[in-house]
């Protein structure tokens, strides 16, 4: 084993005149004035069906920029038997043979074919350009990390003692795995799949409709860099056929997962109740829903406060799962911070993403609009609440929602406890002397635990908030905003209705799609 820590991939700056800019001008425009036919992928060969789905623009939704085709249940069949024919030769394949496709393709990634990686998922998923570039990077970093992350854990071997040797052998899952991912990385999108893979598993690949068109390129990449045929399957399906022909299929093996929480829990009832039929218990790993806060103490910075509560719930439309979507500001600090969200909020570019200068654009579909509208509409007319900054949207070009923060006069209001997966930040300003309660109530409140920040001065403050908030999440941040993971650097996961914290782009994560043989041999 040769393989030495990879380092993280460093961002591109896109500053007027350099030749990253260039390039990814010049593909959004090609990306923009096209639309690409999508097919699925089954043992290596296009697919073409008759049930196809149109993918547009979420900041300019008349314009389609792909027509993606829809797997039935003909084609999730044939995708499950591509996967297991072509099971026995990748598990056989030698590590370090897999492991190059997956290198390979991190070097293109980071070389001539980021600007269609970026440019796809700029278009498709609404994200300004320094998103789409991190989101990017991240999907190199997981395909590297993934395959530093095999290595350790094959060296990891028994100990032998005199005329015995033990010997640890890492196999992949008796079966197939089924990834479904969500729209908001491209970068998840394509390391649900892959990270399985690397250790020897074959795959069914699910994207979300609404980022396909990114996944597709990527899919593609595997291919060129020499991803056997029907190793991963790409099948764009309904969820209802996901769930009648792929998940109770005996040969299930492990479900890779990334979104909504009734969506993961309603898998893990199905696996449940089909359970005696499965060759092997399958494996669940999902990350599923969040209601990730900040928590202020009085000692806070407020500067760094309010560019983390704008950073960290506006990025991206708020629509990371680690998004900041809650606030807890003591009374002391509320005058300085209000003044500073409202300065803040009001300066921030929401626009198209082809203009390098917006700090935010649409939000995913019509869905999401329509929930964060409701969640507006609510609150203004909510006695219990007062709209700081924003409040409005307007769906007539995109799905746009303006940065919002909500003053909360309950901490149990429902847009301090539930996921919005938008723009709108609530606010909760509490009692200074109060501040043990409120951690409680933190910690309480929702059902989730993916991210959590504080910000405190004090150093026993720091470790009193904590110790309180110790399960409140699985990523913690004292003195920053709660999002912005790095692999390698915050193993990325959360507990409690927020997931199964198997920490994507770590050993912990890959661990997961291994069945351990341990043989015995005497001398
Ligand atoms: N890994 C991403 C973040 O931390 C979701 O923001």
């Amino acid at each position: 084993f040769t393989i030495a820590k990879p380092a993280n991939d460093p961002f591109k700056g896109y500053l007027p005149g350099s030749p990253e800019r260039t390039e990814l001008k010049a593909e959004l425009k090609r990306q923009s004035e096209q639309v690409v036919r999508i097919p699925l992928i089954i043992g290596g060969k296009e697919v073409w069906t008759d049930h196809t789905i149109k993918v547009t623009m979420p900041h300019d939704h008349q314009h389609v920029i792909a027509e993606c085709c829809m797997a039935g249940e003909t084609e999730l069949k044939q995708a499950i038997g591509a996967a297991l024919e072509a099971k026995e030769a990748w598990e056989e394949m030698p590590w370090e043979h897999r492991s190059a496709i997956f290198l390979k393709a991190a070097d293109r990634i980071t070389g001539p074919y980021r600007q269609v990686l970026n440019a796809s998922t700029m278009l498709g998923q609404s994200k300004t350009v320094f998103q789409a570039e991190i989101d990017i990077a991240e999907l190199a970093d997981f395909l590297r990390f993934g395959v530093w992350s095999a290595q350790e854990i094959f060296k990891d071997q028994p100990l032998s003692t005199d005329g015995i040797w033990n010997r640890q052998d890492y196999r992949p899952l008796d079966g197939f795995i089924c990834a479904i991912t969500p729209f908001n990385f491209t970068s998840i999108g394509g390391n649900l799949p892959t990270a399985p893979a690397i250790v020897g598993n074959v795959a069914l690949w699910k994207p979300s409709r609404t980022a396909v068109l990114a996944n597709y390129y990527y899919m593609k990449l595997l291919m060129d860099c020499g991803l056997p045929a029907g190793v991963i399957n790409f099948v764009p399906c309904d969820g209802a056929d996901m769930s009648k022909y792929v998940i109770p299929h005996p040969k299930m093996a492990g479900f890779h997962f990334t979104g909504s929480t009734a969506v993961f829990q309603g898998v893990w009832k199905q696996v449940g109740e089909n359970i005696a039929s499965y060759a092997n218990y399958p494996r669940l790993v999902g990350e599923t829903g969040g209601k990730d806060y900040i928590f202020a103490h009085p000692t806070a910075d407020v500067e760094p406060l309010v560019a983390a509560l704008v950073r960290g719930s506006f990025e991206f439309q708020g629509q990371k799962c680690s998004a900041c979507s809650r606030a807890f500001v003591p009374a002391s600090l509320w005058p300085q911070v209000e003044r500073g969200l409202k300065e803040k909020v009001a300066a921030l570019k929401v626009g198209d993403v082809q203009e390098f200068d917006t700090f935010m654009a649409a939000v995913i579909d019509r869905a999401s609009f329509q929930t964060c509208k409701g969640y507006l509409d609510r609150a203004a007319a909510s006695p219990e609440c007062e709209i700081v900054a924003g409040g409005t949207c307007d769906d007539s070009k995109g799905w746009f929602v303006q940065p919002t923060v909500i003053r909360c006069s309950s901490p149990y209001y429902e847009s301090m406890v539930k996921e919005i997966f938008g723009p709108i930040l609530s606010v909760y300003v509490y009692p200074d002397d109060q501040l043990d309660e409120t951690l409680k109530v933190c910690d309480t409140a929702s059902p989730y635990a993916l991210t959590g920040a504080i910000f405190a001065q004090d150093r026993q403050a720091i470790v009193k908030m904590e110790r309180a908030l110790r399960n409140s999440c699985g990523n913690f941040y004292i003195n920053d905003k709660c999002t912005g993971a790095v692999v390698g650097q915050q193993p990325f996961g959360g507990a409690r209705a927020s997931g199964t914290n198997d920490k994507a782009g770590t050993g912990l994560n890959i661990i997961r799609w291994l069945s351990a043989h341990a043989v015995k041999e005497a001398f």
